[in-house]
């Protein structure tokens, strides 16, 4: 996808190394700009990461790897590097899988580089795959962003519906604006508008109305983490998305890589959920919604039950829930992973 970046036209990647400073395209800004964070330090990553400069955690893990090779060249000391970097945000697997690799690999820059493309490829796989069970004309609602900017630049959720695109399938999609922090209306409808993607933002509480209209014919989601079970966590909202498909006899697909999938779990009670500042939900644009009394819960994430999932979209293949020990089997044999 090519896009302006500081007034020159380039492919949107979300995060890169550069002139000896980790580059991460400020999700904050969009779609009123596109402007380039430069973190030059471990504390620059660690607040890029929790201030969500860059989310998604795909793009969280690969921040994390770019870092911890920077702070390896600053000199830093990296055991509290380590411990800033993975300390920011406890749902997304990837920050924990991108630490642990870049340990076994001695925070080298060129590790890095290769996680940031492994990441990359798997994305497009997974694009590639999920493209297959979008119809002619097909109807697609996603929550939250798990697009480019999630990712790097082929994104999941949205990878399967851009390679519809690509073979003129003509998709749809109905994006939910993704309360609190409006990850659908602002970035996920940006990038489908980047691509020429016909889309309309809706308000979380219309997914409903669209699905019991037959409107939908299908859900694709991201995820942050997957537990052995195929319970997963993702922004909140998902869960109550999931039940209603299948109320609704909606197929609903969550599409992740490799490293997402923290098989050291048993269930999806067992993830870590992030509550974020009160202030998410009380704002918007600066402007207080509530009385001065009033406080809020902020929940980042829910988990939605396996037996809400038709598949796992992934760079192996798609499983069902009841499969994910045979992808289990292919992760322990992949060497990246
Ligand atoms: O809080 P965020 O914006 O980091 O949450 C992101 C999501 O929930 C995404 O759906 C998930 O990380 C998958 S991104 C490919």
């Amino acid at each position: 996808m090519k896009v302006a970046i500081e007034g020159e036209v380039r492919t949107l990647v979300a995060v890169w190394f550069e002139d000896n400073v980790v580059k991460i395209i400020d999700q904050r800004k969009i779609p009123e700009s596109v402007e380039v964070f430069k973190a030059r330090n471990s504390d620059d990553i660690a607040f890029a990461i929790k201030d969500m400069v860059v989310r998604g955690a795909p793009a969280i893990g690969v921040t994390a790897a770019y870092g911890l090779a920077l702070a390896k060249m600053n000199g830093e000391d990296m055991e509290s590097a380590v411990r800033k970097i993975g300390s920011t945000r406890p749902t997304a697997y990837d920050l924990f899988k991108a630490i642990r690799y870049m340990k076994e690999n001695n925070y080298d820059m060129n590790a890095a580089r290769r996680y940031a493309n492994e990441i990359s490829g798997r994305c497009r796989k997974i694009g590639e795959y999920g493209n297959e069970l979008i119809p002619e004309n097909g109807k697609i609602l996603t929550h939250c962003n798990a697009g480019a900017l999630a990712v790097l630049d082929w994104g999941t959720a949205l990878a399967p519906i851009r390679f519809a695109k690509m073979e003129g399938k003509n998709p749809f999609v109905f994006v939910d604006e993704t309360r609190p922090r409006l990850q659908g209306a602002r970035l996920t409808a940006w990038e489908l508008a980047q691509e020429g993607i016909d889309h309309a933002i809706i308000a979380d509480n219309a997914a409903g109305f669209y699905m019991r209209r037959g409107e939908v014919d299908l859900v694709i989601v991201g995820a942050d983490r997957i537990a052995s079970n195929g319970d997963f966590a993702n922004k909140i909202g998902t869960y109550e998305k999931a039940v209603l498909a299948k109320e609704n006899g909606i197929p609903f697909y969550v599409a992740a890589p490799g490293s997402t999938f923290d098989f050291s779990l048993k269930s999806g009670d067992e993830i870590p959920i992030e509550e974020r500042d009160e202030n998410e939900v009380l704002f918007v644009n600066g402007k207080r919604l509530g009385p001065e009394e009033s406080r809020a819960k902020n929940p980042a994430f829910d988990v939605t039950p396996a037996k809400y999932v038709t598949g796992f979209i992934t760079e192996y293949g798609i499983y069902k829930p009841s499969e994910l020990s045979q992808m289990k089997a292919k992760i322990e044999r992949d060497l990246f992973m």
